[in-house]
């Protein structure tokens, strides 16, 4: 079986060293029965050099570069526990055996984007959205307090959440381009909170897990 997590940049963070410690015994042990494919996101690193950058340069596709050395970054720094290749492609990513660590490709779009090309290419069984949210709102549950948390979602009301327009660093909770891609290809995906292995470790095994299910 194999499954692609695209794994929050929010979730690898240098002050709890112990999670990042947690989250490589995760893939070690789930690795012997599963073929796992990680994409890691850039998180805090991304948007303070993305922002940074922004008040003297408006080239969106450089910006997005900034972003994906801070992917990259995020990706060594849980390769670490594994030392292997980090793939800058997808085609070589999916050439690799698994278990894969990779942050993103090329300018564009975020590694959720990344995540559902990889899952395209390899006919993984199963996309993983790991963020740092319980899953889909019906609106943005930082901003208000009255959102309800949506077990399932048809792709089309996902579209019409996330919009349509890009910009480096954009903070949504599954990118435009992963969304279209998750409805053509007709991905199996689910988005969870990541911060939380036994709700990712459910989801993979096909348990009852805490989370919303995309319905393509
Ligand atoms: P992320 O995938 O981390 O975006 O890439 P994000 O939406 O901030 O996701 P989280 O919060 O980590 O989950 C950070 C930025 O890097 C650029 C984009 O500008 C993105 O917003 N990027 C990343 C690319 O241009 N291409 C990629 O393949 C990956």
């Amino acid at each position: 079986m194999k499954v692609v997590i695209s794994l929050g940049g929010s979730l690898i963070s240098l002050e709890k060293p112990e999670f990042i410690e947690e989250l490589a015994g995760f893939i070690k042990r789930v690795s012997k029965n599963i073929d796992l494919y990680i994409v890691v996101g850039g998180g805090k690193t991304a948007r303070g050099y993305i922002n940074t950058a922004r008040k003297f340069c408006k080239d969106e596709a450089y910006l997005d570069k900034l972003g994906i050395m801070a992917t990259r970054l995020n990706a060594l720094l849980l390769n670490s526990f594994f030392k292997r290749k980090i793939p800058c492609t997808i085609e070589t990513a999916s050439k690799m055996a698994p278990p894969v660590i990779m942050g993103g490709t090329t300018p564009g779009h975020s590694t959720d984007a990344v995540a559902a090309m990889l899952a395209k290419q390899v006919k993984a069984d199963l996309l993983i959205i790991a963020t740092n949210v319980d899953g889909i709102y019906d609106k943005d549950p930082k901003k208000y307090r009255d959102a309800k948390k949506l077990d399932k979602i048809k792709i089309e009301d996902l579209k019409k959440i996330v919009g349509r327009k890009w910009r480096a660093g954009e903070n949504v909770v599954v990118d435009s381009i992963a969304c279209r891609i998750i409805g053509k290809e007709k991905i199996k995906t689910v988005v969870l909170n990541g911060s939380n292995l036994q709700e990712l470790e459910n989801a993979i095994y096909g348990k009852k897990f805490n989370g919303t299910i995309v319905i393509t």
